[in-house]
């Protein structure tokens, strides 16, 4: 049986990991601050602060597969500190990177959409990262890394995800579900657009990845384009909610520590032709996540 470490496994997408992952494999899945409490058989689970420098569970565990969600994945927070950005988005990978190629492990990174300035959009796997912030820059400088050190590897570059959350954080998706509900109004931006994915085709995704020979970089988006505003609109429809308390504002109204890119949508042509996981519309998305 194969053996998958995850990295971050306690956050949004690690949970989700964790949810979906087939049983032929057995997963080791590390958290930091936020304990993991499960019952599956085939998953084990381990304490390590990867900026300590705690890899011994990695050793022993010696998998044949890694798959790296750990990050300071707040952009605002990589913006106010560089550092701790830098330490955990860049230096720790590198070191996973290393690890991993010493063991011959497969190794899966996530990345993101907003490496790109988006200055025009529909971005493919080809075009060049221009990063606006520290969280951007972090992230480029480590899929460089990977993609110099590591023959067996995938970047992953993921739109916003967004679904359901299971480690008891509330998503953006259900933080506006809530206000909504009970009849507050909710302020989103109409200027800046991605093309997010949900959670749960992401999980799959990346476990078709595991299981294939791909190699490089990866897009992975939905398959609809739309600014916050417009997925507010979406979501009181799909949940019969007043579209009213979605106020638009553009978003040099919000005082954002870190720039953002305007149109960070991703071209997902090659996604389409590499995965057999449907990579769905915000809509569609939004009913099977809560639905
Ligand atoms: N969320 C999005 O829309 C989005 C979009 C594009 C790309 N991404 C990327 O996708 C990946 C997963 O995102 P997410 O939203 O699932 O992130 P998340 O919910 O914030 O989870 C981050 C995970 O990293 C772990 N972690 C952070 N610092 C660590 C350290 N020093 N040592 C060990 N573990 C550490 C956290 O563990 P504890 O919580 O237990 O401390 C947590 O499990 C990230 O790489 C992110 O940059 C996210």
């Amino acid at each position: 049986m194969e053996r998958v470490y995850i990295t971050g496994a306690s956050g949004f997408l690690g949970r989700y990991l964790l949810k979906y992952a087939p049983k032929k494999y057995r997963i080791l899945g590390q958290y930091r601050q936020h304990p993991l409490r499960l019952t599956q058989g085939h998953v084990q689970v381990t304490r390590q602060d990867l900026a300590a420098d705690e890899w011994a569970p990695l050793w022993q565990f010696s998998p044949q597969a890694i798959i790296h969600t750990a990050a300071q994945a707040s952009i605002d927070a990589c913006q106010l500190h560089p550092q701790e950005a830098w330490e955990v988005n860049y230096r720790v990978t590198c070191k996973l990177v290393d690890l991993a190629k010493r063991i011959g492990a497969r190794f899966l990174f996530l990345s993101s959409d907003v490496i790109f300035d988006g200055q025009k959009g529909n971005y493919q796997e080809d075009d060049p990262p221009a990063p606006l912030n520290v969280y951007a820059e972090t992230k480029v400088a480590a899929e460089k890394y990977i993609l110099d050190h590591h023959p067996d590897a995938v970047v992953i570059r993921p739109a916003l995800f967004y679904g359901q959350s299971l480690n008891g954080r509330p998503s953006f998706t259900e933080v506006i579900y809530k206000n909504l509900k009970s009849g507050k109004s909710v302020y989103l931006f109409t200027d800046q657009f991605r093309t997010p994915v949900l959670v749960n085709n992401l999980a799959t995704a990346l476990w078709e990845l595991v299981a294939s020979d791909y190699r490089g970089i990866l897009h992975i988006g939905g398959s609809q384009k739309v600014s916050r505003y417009e997925m507010g609109l979406i979501l009181c429809d799909v949940f019969n909610l007043p579209r009213n308390l979605i106020i638009p504002i553009p978003s040099d109204q919000a005082n954002q520590a870190a720039p953002r890119p305007r149109d960070c949508s991703l071209n997902i042509e090659r996604a389409r032709s590499v995965l057999k996981t449907r990579l769905l519309d915000v809509k569609s998305g939004l009913n099977l996540a809560f639905h």
